[in-house]
């Protein structure tokens, strides 16, 4: 059969590219291999934030004293969190089966590899049958990158060593955790195994946890988490995992942290191998598929979606050049644009950023100013924090007067990250800004307040 669009992967920006062709009213194919919903859904951002839910009514119970709360025998059952985190990811793929069933998107449980091009669209091999799609939007997804460390490959299959799949189906807790890399996974991991009680263990090559995020906010986020028991070797290099812990370099001395598990953090890589892309000569970067403003591939009707064009590695991504794709195939006018890409780390505190760092707009040659308040100037984020020593950083572009970008460390930065995205992404000016009433009281007012500092 020949279909309008064939989406290989149905992951988040794969389902959501079929669920807005079908809704458009192509006929489209979405092929799966394993469950929909990818990586998010069933492995990534879904199940840890269910985890870290429990980690933090757990958290909370532990130290509520400070709120006039007592617990006694308080405890975290590990299988009970499973089983709803189980609940919960079955709740969702169902209903991403569902809707696009609602949309008419024909769905194939199999591996899917291109196999060519012929007069009639591209051929697309899954569980024996040739499907044949007019265009194609590749969306695979990426893979944990796994280095040439000695005895890292040994550990993955004995599994001793844990990637992000393995660390949400985990059975029984360990004592000792090692977390390889201080990025979001490793993070947000050690945050839940810290909160239930592991010792945890984060070797981290460079100088800082958290990636490119705000250096200020980052240092605040370790001293938080390295007053809740979690260590941290910063600069520090992995030479070999053996049977019984993790041996690295740190100031050209050797040292060992002993582990019962190893979680493996260090970065994903573009799912790019074996599934066909050499039939058609599909163009890659670095291993992943390059792709314009409208996620076109080098090849007319091929277009990429998602961590499979490494352009950022994030869901909320995914979905919206998935939107730009099919808009595009659709000959609406769209365009992609990752300037104002949010980025969040589910922690305890939360740390929610946007657009331009101090750091990013230095290095861009940009003309600003930066505003940095601590989240106690709200009155919402006082009552609920007791001692806590959020910030909140305001990134000016000094000409236009708009906001370039935010940062914060904060509960529910997730969330009112949001606003800050709104202002990134429309540039609106800073004294349109002040006219707008934000709710009170709500920790998103110190948005507003940096704004008025300004
Ligand atoms: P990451 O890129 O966030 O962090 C990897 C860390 O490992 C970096 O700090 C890096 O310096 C370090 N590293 C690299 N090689 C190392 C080595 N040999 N030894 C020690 N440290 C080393 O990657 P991560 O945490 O694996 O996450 C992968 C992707 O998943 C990211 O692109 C992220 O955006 C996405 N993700 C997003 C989440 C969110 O939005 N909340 C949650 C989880 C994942």
């Amino acid at each position: 059969m020949v279909f309008d669009l064939i989406v290989l992967g149905g992951g988040p920006g794969g389902y959501l590219a079929a669920e807005r062709a079908g809704h458009a009213g192509l006929s489209v194919l979405c092929i799966e291999k394993n469950a929909l919903g990818g990586v998010c859904l069933n492995e990534g951002c879904i199940p840890t934030k269910t985890l870290l839910y429990s980690a933090k009514l757990l958290d909370g119970a532990a130290h509520g004293e400070k709120y006039g709360v007592s617990a006694e025998g308080l405890k975290l059952d590990h299988t009970r969190v499973m089983a709803r985190k189980d609940k919960v990811v079955r709740t969702l793929v169902s209903g991403v089966n569902a809707t696009l069933k609602a949309n008419n998107v024909t769905v194939v449980k199999e591996n899917g590899v291109i196999t060519g091009k012929d007069a009639q669209g591209y051929t697309v091999q899954a569980g024996g049958e040739t499907y044949t799609g007019k265009r194609l939007i590749i969306a695979t997804g990426s893979s944990p990158a796994v280095p040439p460390i000695p005895g890292l490959k040994d550990g993955l299959e004995s599994g001793f060593v844990m990637t992000n799949r393995e660390a949400l189906q985990l059975k029984e807790l360990p004592q000792k955790l090692v977390v390889i890399g201080g990025g979001v996974i490793g993070l947000e991991m050690a945050s839940y195994f810290n909160s239930v009680g592991v010792s945890v263990t984060i070797i981290e090559m460079l100088d800082h946890i958290a990636g490119a995020n705000d250096a200020d906010l980052v240092a605040i986020l370790q001293k938080n988490y390295e007053k809740k028991g979690l260590t941290f070797h910063l600069c520090a290099k992995v030479t070999e995992v053996k049977a019984d812990g993790v041996c690295y370099e740190k100031d050209g001395a050797a040292a060992f942290a002993p582990a019962d598990k190893v979680l493996l953090s260090i970065g994903r890589r573009a799912n790019t191998k074996d599934i066909g892309l050499e039939s058609i000569g599909v163009a890659l970067e670095r291993g992943a598929i390059v792709t314009d403003a409208q996620m076109r591939t080098n090849l007319p009707d091929v277009y990429a979606v998602g961590d499979v064009n490494g352009q950022s590695m994030l869901a909320h991504t995914a979905y919206r050049e998935a939107e730009v794709a099919v808009n595009t195939i659709l000959g609406k006018a769209d365009s992609m644009r990752y300037n104002a890409i949010p980025g969040v780390i589910y922690t305890n505190p939360e740390l929610g950023a946007v657009g331009e760092t101090e750091a990013s707009a230095t290095q861009k040659g940009l003309v600003f100013d930066v505003v940095k308040i601590p989240m106690r100037f709200s009155g919402r984020y006082l009552a609920e924090n007791e001692g806590g020593d959020g910030v909140l950083k305001l990134i000016v572009d000094k000409e236009k007067q708009t906001v370039l970008g935010v940062q914060a460390l904060s509960n529910y930065a997730s969330e009112f990250i949001a606003t800050a995205v709104t202002f990134v992404e429309t540039e609106m000016p800073l004294e349109e800004i002040k006219k707008i009433v934000f709710p009170h009281p709500t920790v998103s007012e110190a948005i507003r307040e940096a704004i008025f500092q300004y």
